[in-house]
């Protein structure tokens, strides 16, 4: 197998504009929040001080509450909408107000774990600082995202998954009105394909979302009352809990009693609630609304993400895989984000069915937790082999193939170093 690290290692450094990371050049110009913990593991592999960095200058956009925002406006750019004058929140540097899976502290042990076998010296306190961040993150989550305490953290925009398109908020979003009087002003669709983004009445609906909490003044507590949009996301949580689960290891392992027991308290609580969010019926995990208390039933790939954080039964486990082989079966890139020919499914159109690198890391990640080795090692050289030919795209088209989106992207190359170097 030819092996592109190379080519991985230029599109790090050609995207890093001094000590994070952008997604890409043009669409997406600033740091972004779990890209750059995707990012920071990557690093991990060639370069542990560069790791460290990326998460240091994600921490530089945290706000006093404890939320880590999903951008960070370290520099102005005229090539994305929305930007800080939409978004109008008050931390010291420009940020969003909304946030992004947690992925951050899965990152932080992996970077620490590469520190402390390369023997890096300043490693320790590097990844204290980054644990105390990291915390008060997760306190952020169950405090302002969960504060009925039921162990799921909600979304009150759909851009908090990161899954910004998935179908698994259409009947959510229609409700949200799609009145703004914020001039929406695209930037997307002149850099990429109008057929691979989302349509303009949607973004209408996400700006009209902003507004809202922007008139809230970036409350949570004032934002959870007035929120049109409000789902108890398993994506989000299956990540949340994962970190969780890697947080409270690396609390221990540096001696922080109080602080892995109060993880413990949160991981203990969100694994419960998760597990009963299986659904028999559907072979997978369902999200749900909290506006019409009722199940998220459209078949995504975030029905299987929370086998990364669980350990489950064996019926479990083969009700899923069997549910995640019948998806894939016939295609050339798994695992689509839709279930392949349902309606809402469309190939190119970005979380509406294309595979996605870093997606693909988060569920073998979990096959393999539970057992699942050969189908985890499937999928991983079938995600390889998708990037050596195509290129480190944002995503691809699961049925040809066809890397799509942005290119030269930056969380491709990291789970390519991640994958392929295994
Ligand atoms: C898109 C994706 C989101 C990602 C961002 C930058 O908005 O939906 O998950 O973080 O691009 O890559």
């Amino acid at each position: 197998m030819t092996k592109h690290f190379d080519e991985a290692y230029r599109i790090l450094a050609a995207n890093d504009r001094g000590g994070y990371t952008v997604p890409t050049d043009r669409l997406y110009p600033f740091q972004w929040n779990w890209d750059s913990a995707f990012v920071a593991m990557g690093f991990a592999t060639f370069d542990i001080d560069r790791a460290y960095r990326e998460l240091e200058r994600l921490t530089e956009g945290q706000w006093a509450d404890g939320m880590i925002p999903h951008i960070v406006f370290h520099q102005p750019s005229d090539t994305y909408f929305p930007g800080p004058d939409v978004w109008r929140t008050s931390h010291t540097i420009p940020t969003s107000g909304i946030t992004q899976p947690p992925v951050f502290g899965i990152a932080l042990r992996a970077v620490h774990e590469a520190a402390e076998k390369a023997g890096t010296e300043d490693a320790k306190a590097r990844t204290l600082a980054l644990f105390q961040a990291g915390l008060k993150w997760h306190r952020w989550w169950y405090k302002a995202r969960d504060p009925e305490g039921t162990g799921l953290v909600a979304l009150l925009h759909p851009w908090e998954s990161g899954s910004d398109n998935s179908p698994a908020w259409d009947i959510a979003l229609a409700r949200v009105p799609t009145t703004t009087d914020t001039a929406v002003v695209r930037k997307d669709t002149g850099h990429v394909d109008a057929a691979m983004r989302p349509r303009d009445e949607d973004y209408r609906r996400f700006i009209h979302l902003v507004d809202t909490y922007a008139a809230c003044g970036w409350v949570p507590a004032e934002q959870w009352g007035k929120a049109p949009f409000k789902v108890a996301e398993i994506q989000t949580t299956g990540i949340l809990l994962k970190a969780g689960e890697d947080l409270e290891h690396l609390a221990n392992s540096l001696g922080l009693e109080a602080e892995a027991l109060e993880l413990a308290n949160y991981n203990d609580l969100t694994r419960k609630a998760l597990l009963a969010q299986w659904r028999p019926a559907f072979s997978r995990f369902v999200s749900r609304d909290l506006i019409s208390g009722e199940d998220i039933e459209a078949p995504t790939q975030a029905g299987f993400i929370p086998l990364l954080s669980l350990d489950v039964d064996a019926d479990i486990v083969d009700a899923a895989v069997a549910e995640m082989k019948l998806w894939s079966n016939g295609m050339k890139v798994g695992f689509p984000t839709t279930k392949p020919f349902v309606g809402s499914f469309e190939p190119k159109r970005y979380w509406r069915g294309p595979s996605w690198a870093i997606i693909n890391w988060l569920l073998i990640d979990g096959l393999a937790r539970n057992g699942m080795n050969d189908m985890a090692a499937a999928l991983r050289s079938n995600t390889v082999g998708a990037i050596e030919a195509e290129g480190f795209a944002e995503y691809f088209d699961p049925i040809t193939g066809e890397g799509c989106g942005g290119l030269g992207f930056s969380w491709t190359a990291a789970a390519y170093l991640c994958l392929a170097g295994q």
